[in-house]
């Protein structure tokens, strides 16, 4: 069989691998002018750069870190994102260290009936009825203030009074001097950068890339062909739209190198107040602990934007509309186009995670290749 991917990120390549393993001749169309989506990393003064915005491994699936590792040595970098409010620092997730931060108290006791008599005071009754609430409700107006609603507010262009409160079902809350994000039991970064991991995937002498390559400035004609197509791309745009756009959120990456060694002292720090536009600095060299060129640094800006036709979508937004809209077009796939396969976060409108894209590729492998 003949395969034509559509989408060189970390689903199509996976795939593209697994088909080509299996003796099938394989076609990699992207329309960048570089593989990987938007996993894609880039040296720059000796710093891999994560051109499309932070990417840390991380996986409670065994299977998937071995897998995973076939591919590059990671590093053991731990995720300790850090919030910067109005000039104030506090760690994330919200512990133990947050709280000494914010009220000084140094036991987890203290800490809790410090939350609890937060929420108690603010006699929200019956269920949440948005985002504000939602997080009142789950950690108290001083968390919720400094920490979450200016930052949710910038990242969804919406006050958190009109956001659903199903957003944050839950707020991870420890009540230990813990800062690593993850729970996962198994996180890191490749050294080196990910765009080999996509590279090695796709060296297989069956696979043919083909970058520069827009599947709808040909689609009649692979459609025709008698490729096998695998479109890891909008499912929206395939359909031309017809039944309504799905809505994503956009980001602008603002990447900058800078004339020094250390800018922040760490990858990600998150600006959580409003009148700072962005969202949260980045500073790549953290992710392999300081590696680069000497007196050189890159940071990148992360400014979210409202999605139009034509801009790179970034985020599903999760409401009931986009779901019915989502499901209205798996149908319209079924019945017209019941040999392609829509894979990955834009063919499936699914937030995943790097190891849930690899997890949902796998599945497809399994039921294309093991029937
Ligand atoms: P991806 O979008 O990467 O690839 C699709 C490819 O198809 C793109 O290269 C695109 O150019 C191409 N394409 C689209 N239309 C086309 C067309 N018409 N013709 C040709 N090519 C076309 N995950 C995680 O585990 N840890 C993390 O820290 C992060 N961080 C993170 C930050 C940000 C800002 C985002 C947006 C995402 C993350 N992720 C993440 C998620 C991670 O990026 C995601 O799991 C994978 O990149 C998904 O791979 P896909 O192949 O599905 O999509």
């Amino acid at each position: 069989m003949n395969y034509l991917v559509v989408g060189s990120g970390l689903f199509g390549s996976v795939f593209a691998n697994e088909a080509a393993k299996r003796g099938n001749n394989v076609t990699v169309i992207e329309k960048r002018d570089h593989v990987g989506g938007n996993i894609y990393t880039k040296e720059v003064e000796g710093i891999q750069v994560h051109k499309y915005g932070a990417h840390i491994f991380h996986t409670k699936m065994k299977d998937i870190w071995d897998y995973v590792n076939q591919f590059a040595d990671f590093n053991n970098y731990i995720n300790s994102p850090i919030a910067n409010y109005k000039g104030e620092i506090y760690n994330l997730p919200f512990n133990m260290n947050t709280f000494n931060k914010l009220w000084g108290v140094i036991t987890p006791t203290e800490a809790k009936r410090k939350i609890e008599s937060q929420k108690e005071a603010l006699h929200i009754e019956g269920n949440p009825k948005n985002l504000e609430e939602q997080a009142l409700s789950l950690i108290g107006p001083d968390v919720y203030e400094k920490l979450v609603k200016g930052y949710t507010e910038k990242q969804w262009g919406q006050s958190a009074k009109d956001l659903p409160a199903f957003i944050i079902r839950r707020l991870p809350v420890r009540f230990t001097y813990d800062n690593n994000y993850f729970n996962d039991p198994y996180q890191g970064i490749p050294i080196g950068g990910y765009t080999q991991i996509i590279n090695k995937l796709l060296s297989n002498e069956l696979i043919d890339v083909k970058i520069n390559t827009d599947f709808f400035e040909n689609k009649n004609k692979y459609l025709k062909s008698d490729n096998k197509i695998i479109f890891t791309g909008m499912i929206d745009q395939f359909f031309d739209y017809r039944l309504g756009e799905l809505e994503y959120r956009s980001l602008r990456f603002d990447t900058k190198v800078l004339n020094e060694d250390n800018y922040q002292g760490n990858a990600v720090v998150n600006y959580t107040d409003s009148d700072t536009p962005f969202t949260r600095i980045i500073e790549h060299k953290h992710f392999e602990f300081g590696q680069g060129n000497n007196g050189k640094t890159v940071i990148t800006h992360e400014y979210p934007q409202e999605w139009h036709r034509g801009d790179d979508p970034y985020y599903p937004i999760n409401n009931k509309r986009n779901k019915d809209l989502y499901s209205n077009y798996v149908k319209l796939a079924r019945n017209e186009f019941p040999n392609v396969i829509f894979g990955g976060r834009l063919g499936q409108y699914r937030y995943y995670n790097m190891d849930q894209t690899i997890m949902s590729a796998m599945q497809i492998v399994k039921r294309e290749f093991e029937n």
